[in-house]
């Protein structure tokens, strides 16, 4: 077993503000490392993560095993609605039903469909920032980084973007368990309650939809369409849930940590204020540096071996997407921000059958965003006094709050 100098704990207060040392360390002394606290392995490497995503052994059918291995009978009966609702999204289901449930999204998220959006999320970023001219200090998340993302899904699905600050309530009950904030003693009851909530709210606006259609997701995904697997009726409310939860939890971390990183390097934010045909490359350069999932979880379905270690059926695996990010052998000079680099292949949206629905629509909230700010904010600065605090979770990287100086 390799010593390490720092501790296993991804929640510890260091681990949480900086990731990159643990997974650097793990990634040159024990690229394949079994983590003890968190019971899993931790895949480091580039090339590692990469054949993981590929290896049909590696499951993401893993709501079930972890019910089954963490909670008891009368735990797991009380779960019953969360553990139906989750094991309907595609994101932790495998061929071949990941195939009909993706199928059913592709074209509303295609990268033609998306563009079509441009004026309209143009038009969000323009209100947001102006909400926040004439301010000398504002939170970024709270005031930009959280809302553009959730009026977009929002209005793409027919939900009232007015009503942001309760689905908001319930996607972060939902994250707890989700996305792993495992020191949350109360976060699968949390998530149960958040779980009614959304169906419940979800299953009023279908009702209202079926009576009056609108130009939405959810008034689409009520009528048949030719080319488009049918939606069944107990996967609809689920798949909702999903879009709405995905939709902006991730997207708010990519405005946040991008623009932190950018605050942080002045000579970066200055080079795209005066090169802003560098955008394209700048946003996948932000997802590179500092993405917002640090990993992805994988249910390990038969015995395996990776770089000579055996791994058995019914581990638990994390192929993380942070570290192979900056891993040295793939990418030159990985820590350090550089918004020109061209060879960027980076692993911020996973990789293979599950790689992220939602990337087309992130980049172009990211890169009208970071367009629209570098032209409108010229004196926006970090507020150094104030101490950054990120969310402790397993999966996320995402900052609590991100306060800034406008004047
Ligand atoms: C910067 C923002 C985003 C990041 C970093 C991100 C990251 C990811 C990652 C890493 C995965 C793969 C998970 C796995 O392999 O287990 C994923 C899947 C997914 N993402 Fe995103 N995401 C973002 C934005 C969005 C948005 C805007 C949506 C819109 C609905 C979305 C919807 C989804 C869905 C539905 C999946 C599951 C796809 C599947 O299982 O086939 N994401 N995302």
């Amino acid at each position: 077993m390799t010593r390490l100098a720092v501790g296993d704990d991804l929640l510890s207060p260091d681990a949480l503000s900086d990731p990159y040392t643990y997974f650097g360390q793990l990634r040159e002394l024990d690229p394949v490392h079994w983590n003890e606290l968190h019971r899993s392995w931790i895949v480091t490497r580039y090339e590692d993560v990469m054949a993981g995503y590929k290896d049909g052994r590696l499951s993401s059918d893993r709501v079930v095993p972890h019910f089954e291995a963490r909670l008891s009978a009368p735990e797991r009966e009380e779960m019953e609605p969360v553990l139906r609702t989750l094991s309907r999204w595609m994101v932790f289901n495998d061929p071949p039903e990941h195939g009909r449930l993706r199928a059913i999204t592709r074209d509303a998220f295609s990268p033609r469909t998306v563009e079509a959006m441009r004026p309209r999320v143009k038009a969000v970023v323009e209100d947001l920032l102006g909400g926040l001219e004439g301010k000398a200090t504002a939170d970024f998340v709270a005031d930009f980084a959280f809302p553009l993302p959730a009026i977009v899904i929002a209005e793409l699905l027919g939900v009232p973007p007015g009503d942001r600050e309760l689905f908001k309530s319930w996607s972060t009950d939902l994250k707890a368990l989700v996305f792993g904030a495992l020191d949350d003693g109360q976060r699968h009851q949390r998530a149960r309650q958040a779980i009614d909530a959304l169906s419940a709210y979800f299953a009023d606006l279908v009702a209202h939809y079926r009576r009056r259609p609108g130009d939405n997701l959810i008034s689409s995904f009520l009528v048949p369409e030719a080319g488009r697997p049918p939606v069944d009726a107990g996967e609809l409310i689920p798949m909702l849930i999903l879009l709405l939860f995905a939709g902006h939890e991730t997207t708010t971390n990519l405005l946040a940590n991008g623009l932190l990183a950018l605050l942080r390097n002045p000579d970066q934010l200055d080079r795209l204020r005066q090169e802003p045909s560098a955008m394209t490359s700048a946003v996948e350069e932000l997802l590179r540096f500092d993405g917002p999932a640090k990993l992805s979880v994988r249910w390990v379905a038969s015995d395996l071996e990776m770089r000579g270690t055996r791994i058995a059926k019914g581990d638990r695996l994390l192929l993380v997407n942070a570290s192979a990010n900056r891993d040295p052998r793939r990418f030159a000079d990985p820590d350090r921000l550089d918004l020109g680099r061209t060879d960027n292949a980076h692993l911020a949206f996973g990789y293979g059958r599950h790689y992220c629905l939602g990337a087309s629509l992130a980049r172009l909230e990211a890169s009208l965003a970071f367009s629209t700010i570098t032209e409108r904010l010229p004196r926006i600065q970090l507020q150094a006094d104030r101490e950054l605090r990120w969310q402790p979770t397993i999966l996320g990287r995402e900052l609590e709050q991100l306060p800034i100086r406008l004047s």
